[in-house]
C-alpha cells in the first residue's frame, strides 16, 4: 500500500469505527504528519519520538514516508496493542512503548512531535475513554515536566508542535516556521 496517497479517509477507514471516528480531533492528519516528518528526520540515523502517539497515526505516516527510526510513546495500552497491530498489516518497522512519557529518557531521541497529549485534562470532546478528566493542575504539571525534559536535550534537537501553545517549548528553541495558519510549528534548539 503507497501509504503516501491516501486522504485521511482512507488511512482512517484502516482503524476500527470507533478510532476511525476518534480522528478529527485525536489524530494527526496525513498532510501535516508528512510536513513534521520531512522537517525532523535528517537521516536514517535520525531517532524520532511521538510524545503520546495515540492509535499511532503519526508514527506509522511517519514510517512510511521517511527513512527515520520511528519511536511513539503512549499510556493507553489498548492504542499500543492497536498500533502495533496496525504497523504489521501495513509493513511498517515502528516502536510503540507502552508508558506514561514520565518514565522515557528524552537524550535517546533526536526530534520530538508532540500534539496536544494534556488536551485531555482541559477538554471532554470525544474524549478518548473514562480515564478522561477535567484537572488543570494535572495539565499544568505535565506542561512543566514535558518543558523540563526539552531543556535537557542537546543544540540541534527538533521538535514540531500542532495545536499548542508557544511556551509549551522552552527559550532555548528557535521558531524555524510555521505552516497551517500556525497551527503546525518547527522548532530547533540553538542555545
Ligand atoms: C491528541 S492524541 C495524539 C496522537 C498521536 N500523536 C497523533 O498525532 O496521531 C494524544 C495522546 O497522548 C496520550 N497521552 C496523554 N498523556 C500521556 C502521558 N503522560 N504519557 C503517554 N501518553 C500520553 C493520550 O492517551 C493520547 O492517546
Amino acid at each position: 500500500m503507497e501509504l503516501d496517497r491516501l486522504t485521511d479517509r482512507e488511512f482512517d477507514a484502516l482503524y476500527p469505527l470507533k478510532i476511525n471516528k476518534l480522528s478529527s480531533t485525536h489524530w494527526t492528519p496525513m498532510e501535516i504528519a508528512k510536513k513534521a516528518i520531512g522537517f525532523m528526520v535528517r537521516d536514517s540515523e535520525t531517532r524520532v519520538l511521538d510524545i503520546g502517539s495515540g492509535s499511532g497515526k503519526f508514527c506509522l505516516v511517519a514510517a512510511g514516508c521517511s527513512t527515520g527510526q520511528i519511536y511513539g510513546v503512549e499510556k493507553r495500552e489498548s492504542l499500543i496493542r492497536l498500533s502495533r497491530k496496525m504497523a504489521a498489516q501495513l509493513g511498517l518497522r515502528v516502536n510503540f512503548i507502552h508508558a506514561d512519557i514520565k518514565s522515557i529518557s528524552f537524550k535517546e531521541f533526536d526530534s520530538f512531535y508532540f500534539f496536544n497529549s494534556f488536551g485531555e485534562n482541559l477538554d471532554l470532546t470525544d474524549s478518548l475513554d473514562r480515564e478522561n478528566s477535567i484537572d488543570e493542575n494535572a495539565y499544568q504539571e505535565n506542561c512543566r515536566f514535558l518543558h523540563g525534559l526539552w531543556e535537557e536535550v542537546p543544540n540541534g534537537t527538533r521538535v514540531v508542535t500542532y495545536c499548542e501553545e508557544e511556551k509549551i517549548v522552552p527559550d532555548q528553541f528557535i521558531l524555524i516556521k510555521s505552516e497551517a495558519k500556525g497551527k503546525l510549528k518547527f522548532w530547533e534548539k540553538r542555545f
